[in-house]
């Protein structure tokens, strides 16, 4: 597949990788199947984002409410993405991809912690995508936290009221190291955000797919990122051609 025609590459495209359950549905089968189908259209994803020279791919993979889902389905989702990171690490770091978690670190078991932490730290080098996986990851959380963290520095007289700047909240948010994204894609239909990157998504552009995750491929993304490029990003200013 070519570069994308637009011309205009997002720097910063965010996934919200919805309808894997609908997609096993659809072939009566049971859920977790959508989950592993889903691997699959990641892999493509991060692969396709890497050589339109997209510079950093958030995905989200697990929010903070979907714990709330039956006891087996978060077991599954949970193993999947340890030994997806397991399997996938070796062609990962061949890729040259940078891999970050984004998520709350404090409720995850020390096996979760072990595995994300040696993907990041082996990875931590590359210069190539960076992609950021959402996981155990709620924007509410992550500003809570991101609130906490600041009123520390304030009461320990690091920091003072007057420091409390947009820049640095987005600086204590777990996505510190990414710019905003550019681009929101959703698959599976639903207009929301799910708690998903509420602070940084202030400008993205959002585009919502009718396209079950598990069959997003490359044509899906070329469509997004060309859809994307034909918007105008005003930033709440007046047209530039006016
Ligand atoms: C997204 O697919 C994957 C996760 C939330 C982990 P879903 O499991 O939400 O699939 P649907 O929305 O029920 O089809
Ligand atoms: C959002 O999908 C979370 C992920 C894709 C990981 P959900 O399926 O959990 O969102 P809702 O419940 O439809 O809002
Ligand atoms: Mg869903």
């Amino acid at each position: 597949m070519g570069k994308n025609k637009g011309g205009n590459v997002p720097k910063h495209v965010a996934i919200i990788m919805d309808g894997n359950g609908r997609w096993a549905r659809k072939r009566v089968m049971p859920r977790f199947m959508g989950h592993r189908q889903g691997v699959k259209a990641l892999k493509s994803a991060v692969r396709y984002a890497s050589n339109q020279g997209i510079a950093t791919l958030t995905v989200y993979a697990f929010s903070t409410e979907n714990w709330q889902r039956p006891q087996e389905e978060v077991t599954f989702l949970l193993d999947l993405m340890n030994k997806t990171f397991v399997q996938e690490i070796d062609e990962l770091f061949r890729e040259n991809v940078r891999i970050v978690l984004v998520g709350d670190r404090e409720s995850v078991s020390p096996e979760i912690l072990e595995v994300w932490d040696s993907a990041e730290k082996r990875t931590a080098e590359n210069t190539g995508l960076t992609l950021n996986v959402a996981f155990n990851y709620g924007a509410r959380q992550e500003l809570v936290k991101a609130t906490q963290l600041i009123a520390e520095k304030v009461l320990t007289g690091e920091m003072n009221l007057g420091d409390i700047t947009s820049d640095c909240i987005s600086e204590s948010l777990y996505t510190a190291h990414s710019p905003d994204p550019d681009l929101i894609i959703r698959t599976g239909g639903e207009m929301r955000l799910s708690n998903f990157l509420l602070w940084q998504a202030a400008y993205s552009e959002i585009v919502v797919m009718d396209v079950l995750w598990p069959d997003f491929n490359e044509k899906h993304f070329s469509h997004a990122l060309d859809e994307y490029s034909q918007r105008e990003r005003r930033f709440g200013k007046v047209p530039v051609k006016e």
